[in-house]
């Protein structure tokens, strides 16, 4: 049986950051659920689909199809064939992803992706339902979590690293505005799992909160 980790939580926690290195020191695979959601609402915005058009997106989305290799940690995906990778990180990308990640049938056409990668495999996946709805029996789960302004701070910096210009208060809005519309979606809204241990990021460093899960996921599971 394949060791299955969820963690979850809100834009910009550093989940994916965390988790990549949480994966790489436990030799397990870190699956980027976000990375998905993203590439369907970048087909949508390349095929001129209005996101915000829920039968438009329903209807479009069998003609996503998407494929996931994992190389020396990095997960890399492919919308129809192609590497996406990339292009999947811009704002534009951020809020189309968070529209329509809100559908049933966006959330219906990934489920059992996740579902099979994690059956094969020792996984740390992260998302906004993976301990709630993807992975209900997951061995572990997290919730990481950090102040709005923190994430926001976060993001900006991510950003502007990769040469995207953005204004730090629009970047901090987008956040809070990802966090309502995840957290307010009738489907699979972002919640905590009531058996989810929670983490506040705020006031730790990215190494403070690898060691912390790390040492917590060495003294559950059995080797
Ligand atoms: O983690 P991220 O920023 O790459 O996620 C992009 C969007 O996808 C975000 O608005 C929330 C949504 N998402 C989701 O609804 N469920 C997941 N398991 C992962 C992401």
């Amino acid at each position: 049986m394949s060791v299955n980790i969820a963690i979850d939580g809100p834009a910009g926690a550093g989940k994916s950051t965390i988790a990549k290195a949480c994966a790489a020191k436990l030799g397990y695979v870190y699956v980027d659920t976000g990375a998905m959601y993203r590439s369907i609402a970048l087909y949508m915005i390349e095929h001129g689909i209005d996101v915000s058009d829920e039968n438009l997106v329903s209807s479009n989305v069998s003609s996503v199809s998407l494929d996931i290799s994992y190389a020396d940690g990095e997960q890399r995906i492919f919308l129809n064939k192609i590497d996406v990778t990339g292009k999947i990180r811009t704002p534009e990308v951020s809020a189309a992803a968070s529209a329509v990640s809100a559908y049933k049938k966006v959330r219906e056409s990934l489920l059992s992706m996740q579902r099979d990668i994690a059956a094969k495999e020792n996984v740390i996946m992260d998302g906004r339902d993976i301990g709630t709805t993807i992975l209900p029996n997951a061995d572990i789960k997290i919730y990481l979590t950090a102040s709005a302004d923190v994430r926001g701070n976060r993001r900006y910096k991510e950003l502007t690293e990769k040469g995207i210009k953005v204004d730090l208060e629009s970047v901090i809005n987008d956040v809070k505005k990802r966090d309502e519309a995840d957290l307010t979606r009738a489907v699979s809204p972002l919640r905590m799992a009531s058996d989810a241990i929670l983490i506040d990021s705020s006031d730790m460093t990215i190494d403070q909160v690898v060691d912390k899960i790390v040492n917590y996921v060495n003294g559950m599971i059995k080797k």
